[in-house]
């Protein structure tokens, strides 16, 4: 059996979740996989950074408060970050990309993911913004290097959106996509169908852990407009720049007016999409709608995301699942590392290394 060793890059609640699942179902997962995993560094940038090449132990590390959590007194600890040291130089496999990103430029994800694979490292992330702003340029430097860039959880979390399209519908024509694929928002509406205000809402899903750090990337339909682009750039092959999608959000919605449509058999949802027309052209938008009942998004509720692909030869299909939070965003960052193993299992160059061999110190 083989072994990946992995460079956790930011600690929050995301690759905090991914090491407890390795930490504690890490022997399960490795009979069902057939190959293990193994954390070798840690950064984030409050924390700072800790290298142990021969495998952290994460029990202790997981059992610290978040808030309370400094690498600085530990062996192969530093206060610093040292996130590009780590990603080059450490001898991990797979960078896993979980700290955060700026929607204008990507940054400091995208940094992050360019060193990794200029490195020749396999990079999964959560980040919307590489994938978004920059995932055809990382891809082609990915094919380059010999490794692979995947990103299954930067649209709806854990659910396999991504790779259903790309794995399930082999064959079909897609034409189009429409989702609701911001939990946060959907969550929202559906307190302000129960006469909840809107910052009474936005607070209970900032405590359910749903929404971003600033949540007007939520309310206003920015994160939904990233995750239109990377769907539409990888199911419809566009090659969409943010100013390319419309994109208006649900502030200006209030109780009234969604129990005023709940009345009527009309749901409000903020929906993002993207049509491609006979022409080639591609039409893409963020923006709230009244659906009616029989709308396959009309009845996803809460937290929920679902997209519906429109097909050729199966009409509409959807797949609805979470959308966000911690463990369901870890599950996609197993995901693709089992898709970065079924990839380069095979490879001669398959950076797999037997469990029982020693690697070196840094
Ligand atoms: N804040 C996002 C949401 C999380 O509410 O869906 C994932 O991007």
């Amino acid at each position: 059996m083989g072994r990946y060793d992995l460079a956790l890059i930011g600690f929050g609640g995301v690759n905090r979740a991914l090491a407890e699942l390795i930490s504690q179902s890490g022997e399960r997962l490795a009979k069902e996989l057939g190959f293990a995993l193994r954390v070798v560094a840690i950064t984030d940038l409050r924390a700072g950074s800790l290298v142990d090449t021969d495998g952290i132990d994460l029990a202790p590390l997981l059992a610290a408060e978040p808030g309370e959590l400094s690498f600085a007194d530990l062996a192969g600890g530093s206060a610093d970050p040292r996130n590009e040291w780590v990603i080059r130089e450490v001898p991990a496999d797979i960078v896993v990309e979980a700290t955060f990103t700026n929607p204008t430029d990507g940054e400091p994800a995208l940094s992050h993911v360019r060193w990794a694979l200029e490195s020749g490292k396999h990079v999964c992330t959560t980040n919307k913004g590489p994938v978004a702003l920059a995932g055809r340029a990382l891809k082609q430097l990915a094919a380059e290097r010999g490794v692979s860039f995947e990103f299954e959880g930067s649209v709806l979390s854990g659910t396999p959106i991504l790779r259903t399209a790309e794995r399930m519908f082999g064959g079909l024509e897609i034409t189009g996509v429409q989702g609701i694929m911001n939990g946060t928002s959907n969550y929202i509406l559906g307190r302000l169908e129960e006469g909840i205000e809107l910052s009474a809402a936005i607070a209970e899903a900032q405590k359910l852990g749903y929404a971003e750090a600033d949540p007007t990337a939520d309310i206003e339909g920015h994160d939904v407009q990233l995750k239109v682009m990377i769907l539409a750039n990888e199911v419809l092959g566009a090659d969409l720049r943010r100013e390319d999608v419309f994109c208006e959000g649900i502030s200006a919605i209030t109780p009234h007016e969604v129990q005023d449509a709940a009345s009527k058999g009309l749901r409000w949802k903020l929906v993002g999409s993207a049509t491609r027309y006979e022409d080639g052209s591609i039409d893409a938008r963020v923006a709230p709608l009244a659906l009616p009942a029989q709308h396959p998004l009309a009845g996803i509720s809460g937290p929920v995301n679902a997209v519906v692909f429109h097909t050729d030869l199966l009409g509409t299909v959807t797949v609805s699942g979470p959308g966000a939070g911690r463990i369901e965003t870890a599950y996609a960052l197993l995901s693709d590392i089992i898709a970065i193993h079924q990839r380069h299992a095979d490879d001669d160059t398959a950076p797999t290394r037997p469990v029982l061999q020693e690697t070196h110190r840094v």
